[in-house]
């Protein structure tokens, strides 16, 4: 099964980390919308745009389903995007329904880009599932920079969250929503602010295994197991890559896919 995948950069490489891990067996292609990264701050016509435009893409080359590894994209685009085409299409959303079943009482925290916090589609889930008004919500649109640059645990990096949170009083938290791919890479930052007793959730594992139940696909049932680097790269090596329509053969690009994998699986399960 060929499956396409994309984001508007390297967030999605978390949902395509997670496949590997889960369906090491399919054919992947990635696409990074790296000439337009980022969608947090586009119109919502701008991104359905580039959405549509990936989408044929990917059609193209073969792919028999998408994951739009984007919350972003996905509010404002999955609708129209499975109208258009006739081939499962997936979406992401922020994971505050295992958030909210998961814990109890403390409030909830949920980041996200300024898009997906202002589309009626977090709106609406919210309105199903938060029924004790525990979550708030918070934009972050500099970490989606923060990750482009691959900058991941500097002092800037730990202001701005310190700043962002600062609003907040960070011990009424149980549980922390990472409603943006991108986010997946501070997971240490996040620790390192709000301590060890507060959940991190990123809607990753959930969206490849309803991926699998969609297609019809067997889950690896050692899906869990850390993934050494040598099955790291050969996963890699067999992901068609796409920035903005143009393809990564060997490289420099290459090698910096290979080290945000590396990351990804260092902190898969902090
Ligand atoms: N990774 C994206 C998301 O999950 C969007 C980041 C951006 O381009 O602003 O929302």
């Amino acid at each position: 099964m060929k499956i396409g995948i994309f984001d508007s950069g390297i967030g999605g490489l978390s949902v395509l980390h997670e496949a590997y891990h889960q369906l090491p067996g399919q054919e992947f292609m990635f696409y990074a919308d790296t000439d337009h990264v980022p969608y947090g701050l586009k119109t919502p016509e701008q991104i359905l745009g580039y959405a549509q435009e990936i989408t044929e893409f990917l059609l193209q080359k073969g792919a028999q389903a998408i994951v739009i590894a984007c919350n972003t994209a996905t509010s404002v685009a999955v609708k129209e995007l499975r109208k258009n085409y006739n081939i499962p299409i997936l979406g992401m959303e922020p994971a505050v329904k295992p958030a909210v079943e998961g814990t109890e009482e403390k409030r909830i925290m949920v980041i996200a880009t300024p898009v997906t916090i202002r589309e009626d589609k977090l709106k609406d889930l919210l309105h199903r599932v938060d029924e004790d008004h525990r979550v708030d919500l918070l934009p972050m649109p500099k970490l989606v920079e923060f990750a482009e640059r691959e900058e991941f645990e500097s002092e800037a990096v730990e202001d701005y969250i310190r700043e962002q949170f600062s609003q907040f009083d960070k011990d009424k938290y149980c549980a922390l929503v990472l409603g943006c791919t991108h986010f997946n890479y501070f997971k240490p930052a996040y620790r390192k602010y709000f301590g060890d007793n507060v959940l991190l959730v990123d809607g990753n594992k959930g969206t490849v295994r309803h991926l699998a139940d969609v297609l019809g696909l067997q889950v690896a049932p050692d899906a869990d197991k850390d993934l050494d680097e040598e099955h790291n790269i050969l996963c890699l090596r067999n992901t068609e890559y796409f920035f903005s329509g143009k393809e990564i053969g060997e490289g420099k690009t290459l090698e910096h896919l290979k080290r945000l994998h590396l990351r990804l699986e260092e902190i898969r399960n902090i």
